[in-house]
């Protein structure tokens, strides 16, 4: 690692940052819920995070879904009922127009909340699915997400238990947004990682397949194996805001 900037420092960081982006011609962001948390959905390993409070096998696995219906379904439906009026922030604005500007090819997100694409972001990977789409567990025809609220059964194969379109603990990323997500990284000068604790595989492998820069920026610092070029450790939000100033 070359340089860490937190605190009064921060400045300078978000200004190397700003730089590394002027000089890249290929750069390519990955978040994690702390790039959500602003918005006020709470991410999963910090001390307000959903995994603080519950075990994920009990709640977000195959297992649960399988064996435990209507805990699997009473967990989703409060995370989803929590996005409704939940809006993206300044710094999901500011990566959008950075895409428009030309200066970020694409974004890997682990976040479920559709967040990017709601802020305009267009080239968007979703590694863990997104919660407001659902989708029949069985046959996969796709449902409304009032079907999944109202805990009806799937209307095409008449049985089956409906969910959200995550991905749950003992599941395949989906191959379509994995695939994207490692070709962009792969072909990036730049890699821009944002409020991940980057402590769930696959995804915490991605940023060591970069053969360009990796730039961390994250409110607390992380144990990763990626060696970080960069690290500027800060609040999601006010980081980027700052960045697009220094991009003007
Ligand atoms: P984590 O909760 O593990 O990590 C979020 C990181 O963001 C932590 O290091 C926080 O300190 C930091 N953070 C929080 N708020 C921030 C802010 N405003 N600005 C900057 N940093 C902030 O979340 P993820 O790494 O995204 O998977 O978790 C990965 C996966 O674990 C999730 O997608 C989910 C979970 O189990 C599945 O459900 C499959």
């Amino acid at each position: 690692m070359k340089a860490s900037y937190s605190g009064q420092g921060i400045k300078e960081g978000i200004e190397t940052l700003a730089l590394f982006m002027k000089e890249a011609t290929n750069t390519v962001v990955l978040t994690g819920a702390g790039m959500d948390t602003e918005s006020n959905i709470p991410d999963f390993r910090s001390k307000s995070g959903w995994w603080r409070k519950m075990d994920p096998s009990t709640v977000a696995s195959v297992t649960t879904l399988q064996q435990n219906y209507p805990l699997f379904h009473e967990f989703y439906s409060m995370r989803i009922k929590m996005l409704a009026g939940v809006k993206p922030h300044k710094g999901h604005h500011v990566l959008a127009d950075l895409e428009r500007k030309g200066l970020i090819k694409s974004i890997a997100t682990q976040n479920v909340s559709g967040l990017h694409r709601q802020a305009g972001s267009k080239s968007v990977y979703e590694l863990h699915g997104n919660i407001k789409t659902i989708r029949c567990n069985q046959c996969n025809s796709s449902a409304e997400l009032q079907d999944f609220l109202d805990r009806r059964n799937c209307s095409a194969c008449g049985q089956n238990l409906l969910r959200p379109n995550v991905v749950l603990f003992g599941e395949f990323l989906p191959k379509d947004a994995w695939g994207s997500a490692e070709r962009d990284i792969r072909q990036s000068d730049l890699l821009v990682v944002i409020g991940t604790s980057l402590k769930v595989s696959p995804v915490n492998e991605l940023p060591m397949l970069a053969p360009g820069k990796v730039v961390l920026i994250n409110n607390e610092d992380t144990s990763s194996a990626c060696k970080f070029d960069l690290k500027i450790i800060g609040k999601a939000k006010e980081v980027l805001e700052e960045l697009s100033l220094s991009l003007t």
